[in-house]
């Protein structure tokens, strides 16, 4: 059966965990998606490892659209969510604009990194019947504010308002909440405040799911690899084998581990 809202929402009601991984093409859409993989993301990461640039920020709506288009084709009944790439969704009509094209090129949910200044379009959006997912703390689209690739979140005033931010985007309409490099004790203290399942990258175990980039995942990103990636290629040995590896081990909480999770 083809994974909905519904889906996570009774997931996070059950207790359960939920897979989340990206790809950005119809062949390894339908490798993810029939691996039970619950959501695949066409994140906008694809500018790193697909074009090669060193950040997110030079992906277009058009490259967007395209990859939205090519995983739709080979998906098997996975929720689609797609990123909305840098500034377009830098006013609300934008992001209705933009949004609405994603949709139609067969997104399920978008995707926006940004915190209460969102709250209106996040609104917009959802009360036209576009699903939201709202991105907090390490949000790639602002490395040039925020000074480089770090951990957020770390002392406690920035803490509160990240709980805060989270809870005002849910209030907004957001049906998701994405965590990206956060401390553990901080994910699971927002994944308790809001009712909205909240997906974790760098965030420890007691988030409600669990996302990775694929090239991270299969071991084929150049370049180090940061501290909350696992290398499912080296005890499986086959693509289709790391990616259903991946998904066990989420379901069943064995990953993330300590190793791969940030202390405050
Ligand atoms: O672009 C992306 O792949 C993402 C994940 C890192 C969460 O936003």
């Amino acid at each position: 059966m083809a994974v909905t809202i519904n889906t996570l929402r009774e997931y996070k009601r059950n207790g359960e965990t939920f897979s989340v991984l990206t790809a950005y093409d119809a062949a390894f859409a339908q490798v993810v998606s029939e691996a039970g993989i619950d959501v695949i993301l066409i994140g906008d990461s694809l500018g790193m490892v697909l074009q090669g640039h060193d950040s997110t920020l030079p992906v277009t709506m058009e490259h967007m659209c395209y990859h939205v288009r090519s995983v739709a084709k080979g998906n098997r009944g996975a929720l689609v969510m797609a990123d909305m790439p840098f500034m377009s969704y830098g006013t609300t009509t934008a992001a209705l604009d933009n949004a609405a094209e994603l949709m139609r090129a067969g997104a399920h949910m978008v995707k926006l990194e940004g915190t209460d200044w969102m709250t209106d379009t996040i609104a917009a959006l959802s009360e036209r019947g576009i699903p939201v997912c709202a991105h907090l703390g390490l949000t790639p689209q602002f490395v040039n504010k925020l000074g480089g690739y770090k951990v957020q979140g770390r002392d406690e005033k920035q803490a509160e308002m990240m709980i805060e931010h989270a809870c005002q985007l849910e209030a907004a309409g957001a049906d998701v909440i994405l965590l990206e490099c956060v401390p553990a004790v901080l994910a699971a203290r927002i994944t308790q405040a809001v009712k909205a399942p909240v997906i974790g990258i760098g965030a420890g175990a007691d988030t409600d799911g669990q996302v990775l980039v694929l090239h991270d995942m299969l071991g084929v990103t150049p370049g180090r690899r940061p501290k909350f990636v696992k290398n499912f290629m080296t005890e499986t040995g086959s693509v289709q084998g790391a990616i259903e590896a991946y998904h066990e081990a989420v379901k069943d909480r064995t990953f993330p581990s300590e190793e791969h999770t940030f202390k405050a």
